[in-house]
């Protein structure tokens, strides 16, 4: 049966992770045409019909919402959530019923384009306006006293769907280990509900790689006063980690998992709102190495990306978490 190396490497976890195979891994890794250091790891093409980030975290979420024999799911997200069409889909595929609570986001295509992919895959979309009504009727649901229904944090990122991510980076390490490419010196990824960042950190520190993990965050900081987009809410979605780590594998008894800083500078002025640094990172991405990224998560890291590659002595790595496969042809499949 298909594995995965986290499972590998510490066989403890089968018993308490639920998992099962949803993502076509591990994704390649690939040096930048026309770069010297420039590398990237292709998680645009975690699944043949919808790539990204969510499909690695979905394997975990989705595998626990069958051990629970969930019926309901209910997730909250941007309206134009990349998280709710990956976990739309794999709902529809796992037989269970999708609510996505939406708040406003600036519009788009891909915007338009991922309601219709929700619609299409037959979620339940409620629009909610600001994020603080969205979260309110998220946490303050009354279907949270029923045992059949699953609530799902923003962007997949709840603690089985972080495992995901830590595997992602065990992942990497074999990858390196094979010669695929070498041990980068900097790693640059977006920052929306922080799990992506929280698994690779966990995840490197168990690998022993010393890459540094640069966390381009492209989400607001807080929600009035709670921290939401922040170093801290990263280290608490890292301690979580290592606490459930700590629990179930008796090697890792004593694991202190430290985040780092995450970087500011490539916010702009709000979540979704493009930059001018994203937009020309996002044209030369498409122009140099033919790779589609979007305005909220990938362009803006994308441009963290090319000023650490233009100051590099060494392998500067993208983590590429968006979708790059066609989305005409899977809403037309959804449609038919
Ligand atoms: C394309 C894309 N990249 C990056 C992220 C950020 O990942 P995370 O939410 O795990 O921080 C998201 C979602 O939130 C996303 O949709």
């Amino acid at each position: 049966m298909a594995t995965r190396p986290l499972f590998q490497r510490f066989p403890e976890l089968e018993a308490h992770a639920p998992w099962q195979p949803l993502a076509d891994l591990p994704t390649p890794v690939q040096q930048l045409p026309g770069t010297q250091h420039g590398w990237i790891k292709r998680d645009d093409l975690t699944h043949a019909a919808y790539g990204g980030n969510k499909v690695r975290k979905l394997e975990f979420v989705v595998a626990e919402m069958q051990a629970k024999k969930v019926r309901h799911a209910f997730t909250f997200g941007a309206t134009g959530t990349n998280a709710g069409v990956a976990a739309a889909l794999m709902c529809k595929q796992a037989g269970v019923a999708l609510t996505v609570y939406t708040f406003d986001q600036p519009d788009s295509p891909t915007v338009q384009r991922n309601q219709a992919l929700m619609r299409a895959a037959g979620a339940k979309l409620v629009h909610k306006g600001t994020l603080l009504s969205t979260v309110l009727t998220f946490y303050l649901h009354p279907a949270r006293l029923r045992r059949d229904a699953y609530f799902l944090f923003a962007g997949c990122s709840n603690p089985v769907g972080v495992l995901g991510y830590v595997n992602a980076a065990l992942e990497l390490a074999e990858q390196i280990a094979a010669g695929e490419l070498p041990e980068p010196d900097v790693i640059v990824v977006p920052v929306g509900s922080n799990g992506t960042l929280a698994g690779l950190t966990v995840g490197l520190q168990l690998a022993g790689l010393k890459s540094r993990l640069v966390g381009v965050r492209v989400a607001a900081s807080h929600l009035g006063p709670i921290a939401t987009c922040t170093t801290g809410a990263v280290q608490q979605m890292v301690d979580q980690t290592t606490a459930f780590l700590r629990q179930h594998v008796p090697a890792l008894r004593d694991l202190q998992v430290r985040a780092a800083p995450l970087n500011d500078a490539y916010f702009g002025d709000g979540y979704g709102v493009p930059t001018a640094a994203g937009l020309a990172a996002m044209a030369r991405f498409a122009d140099d190495f033919a790779i589609p990224l979007e305005a909220t998560y990938t362009g803006k890291a994308a441009a963290a990306f090319l000023d650490e590659l233009a100051a590099a002595q060494g392998p500067v790595l993208f983590w590429d978490t968006f979708n790059s496969r066609s989305t005409d042809a899977l809403l037309q499949a959804l449609q038919a």
